[in-house]
């Protein structure tokens, strides 16, 4: 299988983990110039590339989960680790599923909302401070869980 073979990141892991871990380091810089475009209110942008990384990254995750379906979930990658380090890697591992899960969910939810209050109402009805807060509750949440996740592939692959 083509992406099970060893990456080019030289850390041994397989290519699809590779692929997945550069996605999703620069995901954060992408969705933070996709905010740009809302603040210099250029939001046909902001709207078309928050289409493309909502899409992408769905794809991105599906992958994800195909791939380390087949060659046996974290418990494969993780079988040499023992105490507590074993451990602790679940605990990380536990906590980033969880913001990882919530962001992607409030991600969904703003972008339906939204897209709904624009198709009704227009844009000018979107100018209201819960679409900032939420986006930027959506935005901390995916710093987060994208770092957290290169953190896991370094831990287990490199340190
Ligand atoms: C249907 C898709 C979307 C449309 C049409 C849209 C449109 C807009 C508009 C009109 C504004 C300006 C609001 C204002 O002046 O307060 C805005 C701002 C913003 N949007 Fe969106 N947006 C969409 C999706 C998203 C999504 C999915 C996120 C993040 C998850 C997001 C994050 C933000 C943020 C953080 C701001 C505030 C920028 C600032 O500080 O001025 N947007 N958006």
């Amino acid at each position: 299988m083509f992406f099970l073979k060893e990456g080019f990141l030289g850390a041994k892991a397989p290519l699809f983990l590779d692929l997945v871990t550069i996605y999703f380091a620069i995901l954060p810089i992408l969705f933070g110039i996709s905010i740009l475009f809302a603040v210099k209110k250029m939001y046909k942008i902001h709207f078309i590339s928050q289409s493309t990384l909502l899409a992408t990254t769905v794809i991105f995750v599906i992958f994800f989960e195909i791939y380390i379906r087949m060659i046996g979930g974290f418990t494969e990658l993780t079988k040499d680790e023992t105490g507590l380090y074993f451990y602790f890697l679940i605990s990380i591992l536990s906590i980033h599923i969880i913001i990882a899960f919530l962001t992607v969910l409030c991600w969904f939810y703003l972008y339906i909302t939204t897209y709904r209050i624009y198709k009704q109402e227009g844009i000018k009805a979107i100018e209201i401070k819960r679409h900032r807060k939420i986006g930027k509750l959506v935005f901390d949440g995916l710093i987060t869980s994208c770092y957290m996740g290169v953190m896991i592939y370094i831990l287990i692959f490199l340190a």
